[in-house]
Formats: structure tokens, sequence, C-alpha cells
């Protein structure tokens, strides 16, 4: 038996990989090309990209994690079939990690599977979301619930689409830049924590080794059975408060603001149960309060939070397990952890953020 999607995609980063899909366009290499955009990216990086591709047919949808949904993908087949695309058509996907999640769902069902590329246009998008062939959409208010593994064509990188990319997004894309250190590499962060992200870090570089750790683990472990699950530190936590955050609606985080809260609270959990130094928790609180600003637990209940925990992709047999550490760069996985202690991490997190 075969299995599916084991091809090795390439990723490249600079000005000459649009470059030469520029060039492959041109050649009409590509029967019909579609480009999925978002209001922010059909107005801030649509223009850059088609100065090398020519004139793309345009597919936009709404942004926002709220309109990563079923209905959208509904607007997007609704579109393509109109337009009549068939099933050698291209899709790329010009975005955030929004529109290459649900981008890459979409042309993996659409008429049974149909190629795609990413082109990530944030930071957390060309560290983390445009790599590693999960594509989804989030479903009855639970994160990526519904999805499947697919893989790009190829992944372009290029970084000056991140020049209007606003600051909040920039400081929530670094928290998961600094997850990629905690799980996999002790003297990037010995790096990384002395660090202003819109101030002394060359991005390039940045990006260039963050890649290569999520490369590593997707290569070890594709469809995220063992090891890649490393990657998921400060997620367990921090789905459920994005979820939640979204449902109410009052406050609601980015992506990589709630996992930052929840790699925080989960370095708690790691001290706790795996004897992770007090040193790392130390400075990671002192890193968190440097960045962002406390979440309001106040408005979240605790048992809606439980409740998203359990239904975490990650568990079995009703437990609630996370991802923690030892020590930093050597994650421990399938740590079961009780609502007791989820909610000593809650209150941990109250006193170390007031
Ligand atoms: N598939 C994966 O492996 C994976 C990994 C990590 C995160 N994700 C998913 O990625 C999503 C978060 O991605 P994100 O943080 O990129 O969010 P996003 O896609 O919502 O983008 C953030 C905002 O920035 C805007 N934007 C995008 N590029 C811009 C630019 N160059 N200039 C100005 N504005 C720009 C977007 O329109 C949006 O408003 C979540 O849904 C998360 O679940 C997926
Ligand atoms: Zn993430």
């Amino acid at each position: 038996v075969q299995e599916l999607n084991e091809e090795i995609y390439p990723v490249f980063t600079g000005p000459e990989g649009l470059e030469q899909l520029g060039q492959a366009f041109h050649r009409k290499e590509y029967h019909e090309v579609y480009v999925l955009v978002d209001e922010h990216t059909a107005e801030f990086c649509l223009p850059l990209l088609e100065a090398y591709t020519g004139p793309l047919k345009i597919i936009r949808i709404k942004s926002g994690e709220e309109n990563k949904s079923l209905e959208t993908c509904g607007e997007i087949w609704g579109m393509l079939l109109q337009s009549q695309a068939d099933r050698k058509m291209l899709l790329l996907n010009l975005g955030g990690g929004v529109i290459t999640d649900i981008g890459g769902f979409c042309a993996a069902l659409y008429k049974r599977g149909v190629s795609f590329i990413n082109i990530p246009t944030t930071l957390l998008a060309m560290v983390d979301a445009s790599i590693g062939s999960k594509t989804g959409i989030n479903f009855l208010g639970i994160k990526n619930t519904i999805g499947c593994f697919k893989s790009p064509l190829a992944v372009y990188i290029y970084t000056p689409f991140l020049e209007t990319l606003p600051e909040r997004e920039y400081l929530a894309a670094f928290a998961e830049i600094c997850k990629h250190a905690l799980v996999a590499d002790r003297h990037y962060w010995d790096k990384l924590k002395l660090m202003h992200p819109s101030e002394d870090l060359n991005i390039d570089e940045v990006i260039d080794h963050s890649l290569k750790i999520k490369q590593q683990f997707i290569a070890a472990d594709p469809y995220d059975n063992n090891i890649r699950k490393s990657l998921n530190f400060g997620h367990t936590i921090g789905h459920a408060l994005e979820a939640l955050s979204q449902k109410t609606g009052k406050n609601p985080m980015l992506h990589g603001e709630a996992v930052a809260a929840g790699m925080l609270m989960e370095t708690y959990l790691s001290h706790r149960k795996s004897g992770l130094k007090l040193t790392v928790l130390n400075e990671l609180i002192v890193f968190y309060k440097k960045f962002f600003s406390p979440v309001k637990l106040a408005e979240f209940s605790m048992d809606e939070l439980l409740i998203l925990m359990k239904n975490d992709k990650k568990n079995e047999n009703g437990k609630i397990c996370f991802t923690l550490l030892r020590e930093v760069g050597d994650a421990i996985l399938e740590q079961e952890v009780s609502p007791k202690e989820i909610k000593q991490a809650f209150e941990f997190y109250r006193h170390a953020t007031a």
C-alpha cells in the first residue's frame, strides 16, 4: 500500500522562487490558475505577486479565524464551480494560516483533489502554517477539527510581504518561533529570549531556522503520530483559549497569543510534573510579560475550556493529554494532566501575570 502525500515538496525562500513561478506561468505550464485571498492580502500582497505572475483569477473570502469554516468552503467551491474550474486547475493560497489551511482543504476535496501552492504572507504562516501538509477548518467551535493531510506542490516564502503586517500579528508569530526553540533547540531559545522581535531579529535567519526545526519533525513523523506532537506544546490550553475567545467574541485572541498563554501555563505544568527547572519557568514569565498583556481569565468558563481540551485531537479515552517539557529542547508526549492540575495552571497564570 502506498501512502498518500509522501512526496517531498520544495520550499523556496527569496525572490528567485517567485521569479521562477512567474516564468512557469508565462510559459503556460499551468492550465488555469486561481489565487485565494482575503481583503487584506488582496490589498497588500496580490499586487506584489501579480508583478511576478501576471493577472490571476481571484477568489476572495473574508479574513479572520471565524471564517475558517464550512460556510467559507462552500463559497470557495461555489466560485470555482461557477468559473468552471476543472481538475487541472492550480490554486495559489496567498495569505496567512487561515488562507493556507482552508485553501489547502478546499483544494484537497474539490473534484477529489486539485493542486495548490502556498504563498504565506504572515510570519506565522511562513514559519509554521504553510508547511507540514495539515489542512483544515474549525467546526462547531472546535479548532481544526475537520481536515486532512495534503501537501502543496511547493511553498514560496517571500519576506517583503511582511512589511504591511501589523505589529500584533508579528508578536503572536514570535510565540510560535519560541515554541520551536523550546521543544527542540536550547541554544536557539537562549538567543531568542534576549531579543525583541521587531528590533533585533534577523527575520530571514529566524524563518530559516524555524523552518528547519519544523521540517525535521515532519520528516520524522509526517502524520503526527508521535514525535511531531512535540510541536503541540502550548496548544492544548492555547487552542481552547483561542476557540472560546472566538466564540464569545469579546476579545478574540490571535492564534499565537493564545499559544503564548498556553505555553506559559504548560511550562508551569512541565515544572510541576516533568521536572523542568524553575529557572526556565521564570524565563517564560519574563518573556510573556514583555510581549503579551494578560488574558482576562474571568471572561472564560473553566468548564467550557475543559470540554474544549477534552475534544482536542491529541486525546484518547476522554483523558486530557499534553506535550510537556523535561528541559528546554526535550519535549515529552502524551502526558496526562488532571482537571485539577489544569485549574492550578490557570491560577498560576493569574498570579504570574497580575
Ligand atoms: N496547518 C498548520 O500546520 C498550522 C500551523 C499553525 C497555525 N495554523 C493556523 O493558522 C491560523 C493563524 O494564521 P495567521 O496568524 O497567519 O492568521 P491569519 O491568516 O488570520 O492572518 C492574520 C491577519 O493578517 C492579515 N494579513 C495577512 N498577510 C498580511 C500582510 N502581508 N499584510 C497585512 N495583513 C496581512 C490577514 O488578512 C488577517 O487579518 C490559525 O487558524 C491556525 O490554526 C495552522
Ligand atoms: Zn500553532
